[in-house]
């Protein structure tokens, strides 16, 4: 995607180093973060600076990969066994982190040359997720009519993937081919991946939208004002059940309630077979720190962050929820939209 002209993906590596776009900053500031060893790549995923679960997948690929460099001929194998599991302990919902890390491990594993296999690896794996984002854009576009109104919760842009986006991409296919289209976008508390992310890729790409207050959604259900949701995902087990950004659940029992299509967007690498349901997916629970405080520009410009919760009080955060299956219209995926059910999902491998 382009920002002021210039076309990035959400994270890149060059060289030895991994490259991305400091998603924290947004949409106030636009940096690129340069992460010089696999420590600092997974700080950059522990902290959010790259994050949705598909650019973390790569950043976690090419996290293994920087391993891979780094290591000295003697504590070979004991240097990657432990660079694997700080990765794999950056976040523990989005299982492209995982396909990621264990797809560039054993490619390298079982290589004469590790070093270039895993960065070959790696580079093949973030190339394949842009192609398989742009192509949900294509199969999610034939979902959108002309005027179509869509909400959208988190941010499932291209800064969560490595280019065109899992949720966003039906839309941004939808607007390039001429139809109109609006979108609601969650603002997504407590991190504001909505209001923040979702809202500054729509402008850039000149989308119309508006920002909807997270309790706002079934209201404007009930009035028929949304036609249509489209969602990420983080995770997704082999009966249909999705882990995506904490709130997705409640969306869409609202919208089945309301009798709008719900509709999940994710590639393969998202589809855990070894999850039965939604029970075996882990969530992540994090800082209650993030809810407590916010964070923004003040009315004199400058970067701040407030307590916005009465003083003493404590809270909760768990990042992610479990929609059943049975709420889910359909998933898009790279291979087509199927039907949110175990034999379609296995269909996806075959
Ligand atoms: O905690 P985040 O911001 O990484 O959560 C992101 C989401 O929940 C997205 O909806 C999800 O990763 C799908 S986008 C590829």
């Amino acid at each position: 995607m382009k920002v002021k002209g210039k076309h990035y993906r959400s994270v890149w590596m060059k060289n030895s180093s991994v490259f991305l776009i400091e998603q924290n900053l947004l949409p106030f500031d636009f940096k690129i973060y340069e992460a010089k060893n696999y420590l600092d790549t997974c700080r950059a995923i522990k902290t959010m600076m790259v994050r949705g679960s598909m650019a973390i997948g790569a950043a976690a690929g090419f996290a293994m990969a920087q391993a891979f460099s780094e290591v000295s001929e003697c504590d070979f194998s004991q240097f990657i066994e432990e660079a694997k599991r700080d990765i794999e302990l950056t976040r523990p919902t989005a299982q492209n982190l995982f396909h990621a890390v264990n797809y560039v491990y054993a490619a390298a594993k079982k290589s004469k040359n590790p070093r270039e296999t895993a960065k070959l690896t790696a580079q093949k794996f973030a190339d394949e997720d842009a192609s398989a984002c742009r192509k949900i854009g294509e199969y999610g576009n034939t979902l959108i009519k002309d005027n179509c109104n869509i909400e959208t919760h988190c941010n499932a842009g291209w800064l969560a993937c490595v280019d065109y986006g899992s949720a966003l991409s039906p839309i941004y296919v939808a607007h390039q081919n001429g139809k109109k289209v609006f979108v609601y976008v969650d603002e997504t508390r407590p991190r504001n991946q909505g209001a923040k992310l979702t809202a500054w890729e729509l402008k850039n790409e000149e989308i119309p939208h508006l920002i909807l207050p997270d309790n706002a959604g079934a209201y404007l259900m009930s009035q028929g004002k949304v036609d249509m949701m489209i969602v990420g995902a983080d995770r997704i087990a082999q009966n249909g059940d999705v882990a995506n950004k904490i709130g997705t659940l409640e969306k869409a029992v609202v919208a089945k309630e309301f009798g709008v299509p719900f509709y999940v967007t994710a590639t393969i690498p998202t589809f855990d077979l070894n999850c039965n349901s939604g029970n075996d997916i882990p969530i992540e629970e994090r800082s209650e720190e993030e809810v407590l405080y916010q964070s923004g520009r003040s009315i004199k410009g400058n970067l701040e962050k407030i307590l916005v919760c009465s003083p003493g009080s404590k809270a909760i955060n768990p990042a992610f929820d479990i929609t059943p299956s049975k709420y889910i219209t359909g998933f898009i995926t790279e291979k087509g939209i199927i039907k949110p059910d175990a034999s379609a999902i296995k269909n996806l491998f075959s």
